[in-house]
């Protein structure tokens, strides 16, 4: 995944509702230590939670990468990465305690021979660091090695779990390209290893206000008698970015918005909104929850596509009044591209708490402003009681909440302006967290890698999960591979989308909100 900015403090969510305590003991193996992954989030999180006593006592992270390099020469380049991208002062002792539990592990993926030596290290680690033979194998490399280095795990006998311990494997996105690769890629890893042992990341399920959204539900007795077809008119759910592609033009070009961004990230923002309140607060009743809310999205077939479905690319302009260059001219990217760098749609969930109420989703790179919100915007109240005054139209009411940034959730109301008439206006109740909460920077990752070693998997997605949201966009793929570029709108970079986004909503007498 691209790196992302600071989010909210992790401690304060990890676990709501369980007691924290330090993770089992284990070792942190992560495949692709030499990479930005490593250095910019997963150092840092696992700094932040050796700072908040989260880590086991019992602790050695192992890297593993292709350069033939000692120990040491590791250790100091975790030291040096670790100073540049902590996300706060560091602690010269915690840091050189953390430090000091590092290992390396030289050799190429595809080479049994290196995981030989991964568990000779593995067996050095229980022995001298105490950590049982429980092991986390993260996979932070390019997508084409997650099958083979699980395969290769597996061969070596590393994904056994002997006598009690524990191994798992941590996965980030893409999980595929499309469907059939997804099914492919989950196959290929449930050879190697259990379901229970495969914890796939979407990152934004370690955001603390993604969290929250469950919290917010179902933990209030005065949302839920609302949340549904009878009140709700319908749902906006906004991803806008303002950074451009920058330098991941190579790649992006093969991937675009809607396999980058919808099936994983909105789908979950969509599925936490839309999902019927769990059995239990517990990994599988929370996640069966949600797939179900996502397996109820009304299939799109062409109609559906042509009319609720829109893609664009950005042209150029200027993002906060800096000018940036058309996507087509980006380093990596066909000067003839038809990727697109926006999409929006109109879906409907086919189920009795939604039938009838459009979820408007949308998400694009080099917009106005960056926001990512989730806005329910209720039924209009009739206006019968002001018909003799000189109210013209009741603004409907609104709430949203504010996943970043500006974290926080926002009720809009009507209320009466002072005066001797009667004159309505729309004012707006708004909480901050960092009004409330002391919120200090984290990369979102701490809370991801504390679930894995304690083992619980309800931020993670399953195989299913993850095939759901595929099969929802896969008839766009296709139909969009199909039109071979013909349906590509434009945008101008640092604006508020193509104007046929607009449509989409206009066409219900409905309105996106304001990006900037
Ligand atoms: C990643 C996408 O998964 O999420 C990126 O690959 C995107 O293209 C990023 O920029 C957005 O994450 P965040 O946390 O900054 O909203």
């Amino acid at each position: 995944m691209d790196v992302a900015a600071p989010s909210l403090a992790p401690h304060a969510a990890v676990g709501a509702g369980r007691k924290l305590r330090a993770a089992d003991p284990c070792a942190f193996v992560i495949f692709g230590a030499a990479g930005d992954l490593t250095k910019r989030l997963l150092l840092p999180a696992l700094y932040n939670l050796a700072a908040g006593k989260l880590l086991p006592e019992n602790f050695a992270v192992i890297g593993v990468a292709r350069s033939a390099i000692a120990d040491d020469e590791f250790r100091r380049q975790m030291a040096d990465a670790l100073r540049q991208f902590a996300t706060d002062d560091v602690a010269a002792g915690t840091l050189d305690d953390l430090i000091g539990r590092c290992h390396y592990v030289p050799g190429d993926f595809d080479d049994p021979a290196t995981y030989d030596r991964l568990k000779t290290r593995l067996g050095e680690a229980a022995r001298n660091s105490g950590t049982r033979d429980n092991g986390l194998f993260y996979l932070a490399t390019p997508p084409n090695l997650f099958a083979p280095v699980a395969c290769h795990l597996g061969a070596a006998g590393l994904a056994g779990e002997p006598d009690g311990s524990w191994r798992r494997l941590i996965v980030e996105k893409p999980f595929g390209f499309d469907l059939e690769s997804a099914c492919a890629l989950n196959r290929e890893l449930r050879r190697c290893f259990a379901e229970n042992q495969i914890f796939r990341i979407d990152h934004y399920l370690g955001k603390e206000t993604v969290q929250n959204i469950m919290v917010l539900r179902f933990a209030n007795g005065m949302f839920e008698p609302i949340w549904n077809r009878e009140h709700i008119d319908h749902v906006q759910i906004t991803v806008a970015e303002t950074v451009s592609v920058e330098n991941r033009g190579k790649l992006y070009d093969r991937t675009g918005a809607l396999r980058d961004m919808v099936p994983n990230h909105l789908f979950q923002l969509l599925a936490l909104t839309a999902m019927e309140p769990p059995s239990r607060f517990d990994a599988g009743a929370v996640r069966s929850e949600k797939l179900k809310a996502i397996e109820a999205i009304h299939p799109l077939g062409a109609a559906d596509i042509a009319a609720d479905v829109v893609r664009a690319q950005y042209a150029a302009g200027r993002v906060k009044g800096k000018a940036v260059p058309a996507y087509r001219q980006a380093p990596g990217v066909a000067g003839d591209s038809v990727t697109e760098t926006y999409v929006a749609m109109r879906l409907l969930i086919d189920n009795w708490r939604w039938a009838g109420v459009p979820f408007y989703l949308r998400t694009g790179k080099a917009l106005a402003a960056r926001k990512t919100e989730i806005a329910v915007k209720f039924r209009s109240a009739p206006l019968a009681l002001f018909r003799d005054m000189p109210v013209e139209s009741l603004a409907q009411n609104l709430l949203v909440l504010r996943i970043q940034p500006d974290e926080g959730a926002a009720l809009h109301f009507n209320a009466k302006i002072p005066g001797p008439d009667v004159r309505i206006e729309n004012v707006r109740m708004n909480f901050k967290y960092a009004d409330y909460f002391d919120a200090a920077p984290s990369t979102g990752y701490e809370t991801l890698i504390y679930d894995c070693m304690i083992g619980d998997q309800m931020l993670f997605q399953r195989a299913v999960d993850i095939e759901a949201g595929w099969r929802v966009v896969d008839p766009v793929l296709a139909a969009w591979g199909k039109a071979d570029g013909r349906d590509l709108c434009s945008y101008p970079a640092g604006g508020d989308g193509p104007a046929q986004a607009q449509d989409l909503l206009a066409r219900g007498n409905r309105q996106w909100r304001a990006i900037a």
